[in-house]
């Protein structure tokens, strides 16, 4: 009896001690389940948001190639071409409902391709106007009021700034002989194919003209250059007239990236402001028209430059630390989206996009 009744007493307590156990257990649960929620910043922390959006796969929709030159996007291109790592390059349009971000590239819409409009966007997809064009070729973009949710363009504010090359730092800082090309049989260089005598490059090389020689080649003087000595021309030349044919904000072409720099020779810049090619280029690299006070006073200069073995050397040794970087595939342009993808803003609509790019 006495037995039997030790035995329901312990097992009484026993059972309140498995109860206890379990009140216990339901608690720390409790406890770990709200610790982990304010430790959890998924919530609240928007890096943390980055970290975990990172980690997967960003789809990028082409909605028609520019000028209608597809390339071929087989295999995973972004990373086997780019090394630019989860990244969806696609042109499919049946993809849409999937994509994160459909680009759209301005010349194509100008020409009447259509929106489409009467798909609905799922959330959190972003729509993206693509042009390389200075402001003048982009057309009355009024149509495109409170469409997109970014730009992708060559200037600098862009949300994907795709410029048309970059000078990028050496690995190793380099001092060969033939940084400085002296073989030089021309002062004065210009190639034009468009001469429009209103454009400002047009008066700025007449008046240049009246002061030094200017040698000119291009379709405007009927003496066009093929492609394959466009460089070795350049080369000849003590200083090359990088006119841009469009004067307006970050419109800097390979005029100056790769005719010039790779050209090896001095490029006299004429486009955006000084402050815009400070921002991109290295001091001493180039000569702004803005710097001088007339065309006759930069002329003078260039004069004395070419004459002065040592200061027109000077005008290189940015080639010791920086390197070229010329931009031509749209592939590469549009994989670019990818690694800014989680810093672009949440939500962003442009409103107003012919403010914006005028
Ligand atoms: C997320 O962040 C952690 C630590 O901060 C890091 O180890 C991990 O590689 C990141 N994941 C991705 C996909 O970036
Ligand atoms: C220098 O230029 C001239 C004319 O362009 C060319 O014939 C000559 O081979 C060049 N010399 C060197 C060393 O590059
Ligand atoms: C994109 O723009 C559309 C149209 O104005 C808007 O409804 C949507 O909220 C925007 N999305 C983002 C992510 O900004």
């Amino acid at each position: 009896m006495g037995s039997d009744n030790t035995k329901k007493i312990l097992t009484n307590s026993m059972k309140k001690c498995l109860l206890l156990l379990l009140l216990c257990v339901l608690s720390l649960y409790l406890l770990y389940g709200w610790l982990q929620k304010i430790q959890d910043p998924t919530a609240i922390n928007p890096a943390t948001l980055g970290n975990w959006s990172s980690s997967r796969r960003v789809t990028i929709l082409l909605w028609h190639w520019p000028f209608g030159r597809p390339f071929s996007l087989e295999g995973d291109v972004c990373w086997d071409l780019y090394r630019i790592p989860h990244c969806r390059l696609v042109d499919q349009r049946s993809l849409f409902p999937s994509a994160d971000v459909v680009v759209f590239h301005n010349r194509e819409l100008l020409e009447g391709e259509k929106l489409p409009l009467h798909l609905s966007r799922p959330q959190n997809q972003r729509w993206a106007w693509m042009s390389l064009e200075a402001p003048v070729y982009n057309g009355h973009l009024q149509q495109f009021a409170n469409i997109f949710n970014m730009t992708i363009t060559y200037r600098r504010d862009a949300d994907i700034s795709i410029p048309y090359g970059e000078l990028l730092p050496k690995e190793a800082e380099s001092h060969l002989e033939e940084d400085v090309p002296l073989n030089k049989s021309f002062l004065v260089c210009w190639v034009v194919s468009n001469y429009r005598r209103q454009h400002k490059r047009s008066q700025v090389y007449k008046e240049l003209t009246a002061t030094v020689p200017v040698k000119v080649y291009g379709r405007w003087t009927m003496t066009p250059l093929p492609s394959s000595a466009l460089l070795p021309t350049i080369s000849s030349c003590y200083f090359y007239l990088a006119f841009e044919n469009s004067v307006s904000k970050d419109y800097i072409t390979e005029k100056l990236w790769r005719n010039a720099y790779q050209g090896g020779a001095v490029p006299v810049v004429l486009g955006p402001s000084l402050g815009d090619y400070k921002a991109v280029a290295p001091p001493n690299s180039f000569i702004h028209v803005d710097e001088f006070a007339s065309v006759k006073d930069l002329g003078k200069y260039l004069q004395q430059l070419a004459q002065d073995k040592e200061r027109y050397s000077e005008y290189f040794t940015w080639k010791h630390q920086w390197k070229v970087r010329l931009y031509t595939d749209w592939r590469e342009r549009l994989c670019k989206i990818c690694p800014q993808y989680n810093s672009l803003s949440q939500h962003r609509v442009y409103s107003d996009l012919e403010a914006w790019v005028h």
